[in-house]
C-alpha cells in the first residue's frame, strides 16, 4: 500500500491538494484544492448526491451559514461539550492531546476520561513531554470551535461552524413546511466545517477546515416508515462489535436485517444507512474487507445518542473514520426547541404532535479523497511510471486529447476534437512532449482515457483510444467519442 507521504507528494506535485497560503508558511490543517484537485472533489461530492439524494424521493437538500451564533451552539451543547483535553509542557510549551498522547504511549484506551483521570494517568505512567522530556502539565478542556465576533461593535459573538449538521436542525420547521413533506423526510448538506484541532495532522485527515456532507433523516420513531429497508435486507455490511473491541475478537460479517432484528442495530433506518454506504464504497473500488463499521464505545458515545457507527477504512496507518453514523433521537430538535422557544414538533396524520427522532450518516470529503487516493495509487514498475487506478465516475478529467505530432494540420484536429468533447466532458488538450510522456502524465492524476489523433484521423475522422488500466487502444469515430466516454463513465 502507498503511504501518506506519496500522496502527499503526488498531490503538491500535480497541484491537487496544498496547504492554503503556502507562500506565507501555510496555515496548519486549511488546504487549498488545485485545478485536478477541485474537479475530483466536485466529482465525489455530484456522485454522492446521485447516491444518496437524487436515488430517494424525500431528500431534499440546503446549503446554510458557515457563521453560527453562540445561542445555537449553546443548544446545541457544543460551547459546554465540543472540548478536547490537552497537556502543555511545561519546558518547551509544546501543546499535546492528553488522551491521544497517554494511548499512542501505554496502549491504554483513556477516550472520554475526565481531565482529573487524564492527569492521574499521566503521573501514574510518568509521561513527558516526546519533544523535549520536560514535565507536562495538568489537563484541561480546550474548546474546539473557532469563535469569531460579528459587526462592527463586535458585540455579537458567533462561531464557525464545528459541523453542518446544525444548519438542518435549526432550519428544519422551515424547511418542513415549505417541501409540504411528511416523515419521514431527510435534510442533506455538503458543506464547510471548521474545528480547532489541537494538532492537525495526518495531511487533510485531520484538518482544521474540512468539508462534510450530512444527512438528517427525521423520522417518528413509533412508525420509522423506511420502505426501502426491505432492499438492502440482505445487504451483508462488516460490523465490529462493541463484545468483539472489549474481547479484543474481530469483526462479523452479518446481514443488516438481522443486525436490526438482533437489536445491534437500534432502527431500520441506521441499517439502511450502514447498508447503502457499504454500496457506495464498493462502488468506488473499496474491499469489503477494507471496512468495517465499528459499534462505538459506551464511552465514546454521547448521553443522548441511541447508537453510533462510524465507517472506518484501513488506511496506511491504520484504521480510521470516514463517515459517523449516529442515532441522534429527538436530541437537537429537543433542546432548540427549548432554548429558541419556537415548536419544532410535527403533526402527525392522528392527529398526535411529536418531535421526531433523526438517524445522521456524516461523511468526511476529505478522508475519503485520501482514501480513494491512497487505494488507486499505483507504483508501476513496469510502466516506469506512478498512477491512480480512479472510479472513472469520480476522475477529475475523463480524457485527455494529443495530436501525434504538432505538425501537418494534427494539432488543428485535435483542438476540433477537444472542443467538442470539452461542451459536454473534463478533458484537457496537452501537445507538448512525446506520446509516451503526456500518457505518463495523464496517468498520474487518473485519467482514464487518452484520445489520440494521428495521421489516419485527417483521412477517415477516426481516432485512438488508450485505456488507462489496460493501456490497450481502440480506434473509435470521432462521432462516436461522445458515447464512448458516456458509456464509460456510467
Ligand atoms: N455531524 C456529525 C459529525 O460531525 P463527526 O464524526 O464529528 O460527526 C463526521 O464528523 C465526519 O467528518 C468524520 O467521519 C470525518 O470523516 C470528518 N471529520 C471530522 N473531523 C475532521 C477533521 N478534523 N479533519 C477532516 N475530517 C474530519
Amino acid at each position: 500500500m502507498a503511504r501518506l507521504e506519496d500522496i502527499q507528494r503526488l498531490c503538491l506535485s500535480r497541484g491537487i491538494i496544498y496547504p492554503t497560503a503556502e507562500i506565507y508558511g501555510g496555515l496548519g490543517g486549511c488546504f487549498d484544492y488545485g485545478p485536478v484537485g477541485v474537479l475530483l472533489k466536485r466529482k465525489l461530492l455530484e456522485y454522492w448526491r446521485e447516491f444518496f439524494i437524487k436515488a430517494e424521493e424525500n431528500i431534499v437538500e440546503i446549503d446554510g451559514a458557515v457563521v453560527l451564533p453562540e445561542k445555537v451552539l449553546i443548544a446545541s451543547g457544543h460551547v459546554e461539550s465540543f472540548v478536547d483535553p490537552v497537556t502543555q509542557c511545561e519546558k518547551c510549551k509544546s501543546i499535546y492531546r492528553a488522551d491521544n498522547l497517554i494511548e499512542e504511549k501505554t496502549g491504554k484506551f483513556v477516550e472520554g476520561k475526565s481531565p482529573e483521570e487524564l492527569t492521574r494517568i499521566i503521573k501514574e505512567e510518568k509521561l513527558t513531554c516526546p519533544n523535549c522530556k520536560g514535565r507536562l502539565s495538568d489537563v484541561r478542556m480546550f474548546n474546539l470551535m473557532f469563535k469569531t465576533f460579528v459587526g462592527p461593535t463586535g458585540d455579537q459573538t458567533a462561531y464557525l461552524r464545528p459541523e453542518s449538521a446544525q444548519n438542518i436542525f435549526i432550519g428544519f420547521e422551515r424547511v418542513f413546511r415549505a417541501s409540504r413533506a411528511k416523515l419521514p423526510f431527510g435534510i442533506a448538506q455538503q458543506g464547510h466545517a471548521f474545528r480547532n484541532e489541537i494538532s492537525a495532522r495526518q495531511f487533510v485527515i485531520r484538518a482544521r477546515e474540512f468539508t462534510q456532507m450530512e444527512i438528517e433523516m427525521f423520522f417518528n420513531p413509533e412508525e420509522e416508515g423506511c420502505e426501502k429497508f426491505e432492499e438492502v435486507r440482505d445487504e451483508e455490511i462488516i460490523l465490529l462489535t462493541r463484545e468483539a473491541q472489549m474481547h479484543g475478537k474481530d469483526a462479523i460479517r452479518i446481514k443488516v436485517g438481522e443486525a436490526v432484528e438482533k437489536k445491534i442495530l437500534p432502527n431500520k433506518w441506521m441499517g439502511y444507512f450502514l447498508a447503502r454506504e457499504f454500496q457506495f464504497f464498493k462502488s468506488l473500488g473499496f474491499k469489503e474487507e477494507e471496512m468495517r463499521f465499528r459499534h462505538m464505545l459506551p464511552e465514546e458515545t454521547p448521553h443522548y445518542s441511541g447508537g453510533n457507527f462510524d465507517l472506518e477504512i484501513e488506511f496506511d496507518f491504520g484504521w480510521k473514520e470516514v463517515v459517523g453514523n449516529a442515532y441522534r433521537t429527538d436530541h437537537d430538535l429537543k433542546n432548540h426547541s427549548k432554548f429558541s422557544g419556537e415548536d419544532l414538533s410535527v403533526s402527525l396524520p392522528n392527529g398526535k404532535k411529536i418531535i421526531p427522532h433523526v438517524v445522521e450518516p456524516s461523511f468526511g470529503v476529505e478522508r475519503i479523497l485520501y482514501a480513494i487516493l491512497l487505494k488507486s495509487y499505483v507504483d508501476d514498475k513496469e510502466r516506469g511510471w506512478v498512477w491512480l487506478k480512479l472510479p472513472k465516475r469520480i476522475a477529475p478529467f475523463i480524457a485527455g486529447v494529443y495530436p501525434l505530432v504538432s505538425k501537418d494540420g494534427l494539432p488543428e484536429k485535435a483542438k476540433e476534437v477537444y472542443k467538442m468533447l470539452k461542451k459536454e466532458f473534463d478533458v484537457f488538450f496537452d501537445e507538448s512532449g512525446s506520446i509516451g510522456k503526456r500518457y505518463a502524465r495523464a496517468d498520474e492524476i487518473g485519467v482514464p482515457f487518452g484520445i489520440t489523433i494521428d495521421y489516419q484521423s485527417l483521412e477517415d475522422e477516426t481516432v485512438t483510444v488508450r485505456d488507462r488500466d489496460s493501456t490497450k487502444q481502440v480506434r473509435v469515430k470521432i462521432d462516436e467519442l461522445k458515447k464512448f466516454l458516456k458509456e464509460a463513465i456510467s
